[in-house]
């Protein structure tokens, strides 16, 4: 039982015992016999009360060891965040070095090995992004968003890559979306990571196409992909940390897409086949309330 329901329940329990006595004292005074059986009970009580405080959690060393433990936790994982954010600033001069020596080494041999240590410091640099988001992650910066407009965007961002690996991106954005109060930044990461990852996934050759449309007041957009899909026990466990069947992955990225998807009180749902590909699909309520049937291509935008 949790502490303070049992020493309300005690409390009361005791509350009773006295007026009961006061009462019946008043009612029909005691002989001494009546004396010496309150008294009993009494002592009974007080005998139970103590042997129930025992029991009480605060008492229990089991759950002190556990407050301790707890408390030994946070102060390492706030020591980790202070750590791993100040690790930051030495890795972005060490890039910035690295830049310089990759214009000033001629060799071949120098040039593949700074591309290397190169790729590493980024990988790093991701990793403690992807680390600082979730220990700290900050509020929303909410602002009046074109949705399309971002994906756009966002696609744009990855067109190169897709050439490069031979897969063909497409968009199909339903031109009757409404505005949305959204962290446009958090929001664009959502939707790259969404990207990257169908990249990632799917070989050359395949395709990816990203949807958006309004439906029961509710605004999706969504990133399909025919890329290696995932088993349903993959599927079940997308979003949980540290995810990843990547050899240089944080499986990171999802459970932070949906930690912000939950911070926009909408959801990311996932479907997906082994062998066939995957569709992420991100659901936000259309919660720009001033004026609900606003198109941003329509006459009554705002
Ligand atoms: N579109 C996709 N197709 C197949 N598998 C995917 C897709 N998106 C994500 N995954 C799987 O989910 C895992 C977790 O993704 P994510 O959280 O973004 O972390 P990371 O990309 O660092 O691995 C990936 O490693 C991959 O196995
Ligand atoms: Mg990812």
């Amino acid at each position: 039982m949790q502490p303070l329901p049992f020493a309300i329940l005690w409390l009361g329990l005791w509350l009773v015992g006295l007026i009961s006595v006061v009462v019946n004292y008043w009612l029909y005074p005691y002989s001494t016999q009546d004396w010496l059986v309150i008294l009993a009970i009494g002592m009974a009580v007080s005998c139970l009360t103590a042997w129930g405080l025992t029991r009480l959690p605060v008492f229990n060393s089991k759950y002190q060891q556990y407050v301790r433990r707890t408390e030994a936790l946070t102060a390492a994982g706030q020591l980790a965040t202070s750590l791993i954010h100040e690790v930051r600033n030495p890795l972005t001069s060490v890039k910035g070095f690295l830049q310089l020596l990759e214009k000033k080494v001629v060799q071949p041999e120098l040039q593949e090995y700074i591309t290397i240590m190169s790729g590493e410091l980024d990988r790093a640099t991701e990793l403690i992004g992807d680390f600082l988001q979730v220990a700290r992650p900050r509020e929303p910066l909410w602002e009046k968003v074109d949705l399309n407009a971002m994906v756009r965007d966002m696609v744009m961002l990855v067109e190169g890559q897709a050439f490069l690996r031979g897969v063909s991106l497409s968009q199909e954005l339903s031109p009757e979306l409404p505005w949305l109060w959204l962290d446009r930044s958090q929001v664009k990461q959502v939707v790259l990571n969404l990207l990257s990852n169908a990249l990632a996934a799917t070989p050359s050759g395949g395709r990816i196409t990203v949807r958006s449309h309004w439906r029961n007041r509710q605004v999706w957009v969504q990133v399909e992909d025919t890329g290696s899909g995932m088993p349903p026990e993959m599927v079940a466990r997308i979003g949980t940390p540290f995810l990843t069947t990547k050899e240089n992955g944080t499986g990171l990225g999802l459970y932070i897409c949906r930690q912000i998807m939950a911070r926009h009180e909408g959801r990311m749902e996932v479907r997906s086949e082994l062998g066939c590909g995957s569709t992420f699909s991100l659901v936000f309520p259309d919660n720009f309330k001033a004026d609900p049937h606003a198109t941003i291509g329509g006459t009554n935008s705002g």
